[in-house]
């Protein structure tokens, strides 16, 4: 049986391995590890368990759009072990975390991701809010949001992430 809960200090261990496992070609255990260690309400982690194993796990950053309050989150990143993958765990986690977040008064998440698969959730193409760096042209579609509450204008300008989104290689191919 799947279950999905916040993650604890315990689990960044076991994550160290599944993000290898899940992008043998990147290396994300660094954002992973700043993830864990950001100031308290700042980033909501969750995992999904079976049994007592670890077999996904998403983030999400609250952040500002330009000098608004902090309404907006990024999601980011997203694995499930390759063992695992493809039957609803990656979706589940997206869910449960958007429902959290939303009842924390965030408007709107962000991603960057393909737009095949995050599509699937209901995120569409963001023009308005620009990511923190320019992305190159092949990623333009890849830069999605989907708005949790409706709102009377719609954001714009740029995403102010926490320092340790502030990394070009975090945002290019
Ligand atoms: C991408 C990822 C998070 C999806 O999680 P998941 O639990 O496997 O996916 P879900 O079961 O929620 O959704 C399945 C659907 O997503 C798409 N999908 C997921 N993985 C896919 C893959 N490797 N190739 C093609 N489509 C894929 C398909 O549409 C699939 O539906 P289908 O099986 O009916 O064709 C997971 O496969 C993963 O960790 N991949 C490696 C890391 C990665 O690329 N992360 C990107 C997010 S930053």
């Amino acid at each position: 049986m799947i279950a999905i809960r916040k993650a604890d200090e315990a689990d960044l261990e076991p994550l160290l391995t599944l993000y290898p496992d899940a992008f043998p070609d990147e290396d994300l255990t660094a954002l992973v590890r700043d993830l864990f260690q950001a100031p308290e309400g700042e980033v909501l982690s969750l995992v999904a368990t079976i049994g007592d194993q670890i077999v996904g796990h998403v983030a999400f950053t609250l952040c500002n759009v330009d000098d608004r309050p902090r309404t907006a989150a990024m999601l980011a990143p997203l694995a499930v072990a390759s063992a695992m993958q493809r039957r609803g765990i990656g979706k589940a986690l997206i869910a449960e975390g958007m429902r959290l977040v939303k009842a924390e008064k965030i408007e709107q998440v962000l991603v960057l991701g393909d737009p095949k698969y995050y599509s699937q959730s209901g995120f569409s193409a963001e023009q308005a809010i620009a990511p923190p760096y320019p992305l190159p042209l092949e990623w333009a579609g890849a830069w999605q949001s989907i708005k949790l509450i409706e709102t009377a204008q719609n954001p714009a300008g740029p995403l102010r992430l926490p320092v340790y989104w502030m990394k070009p290689a975090l945002w290019a191919p």
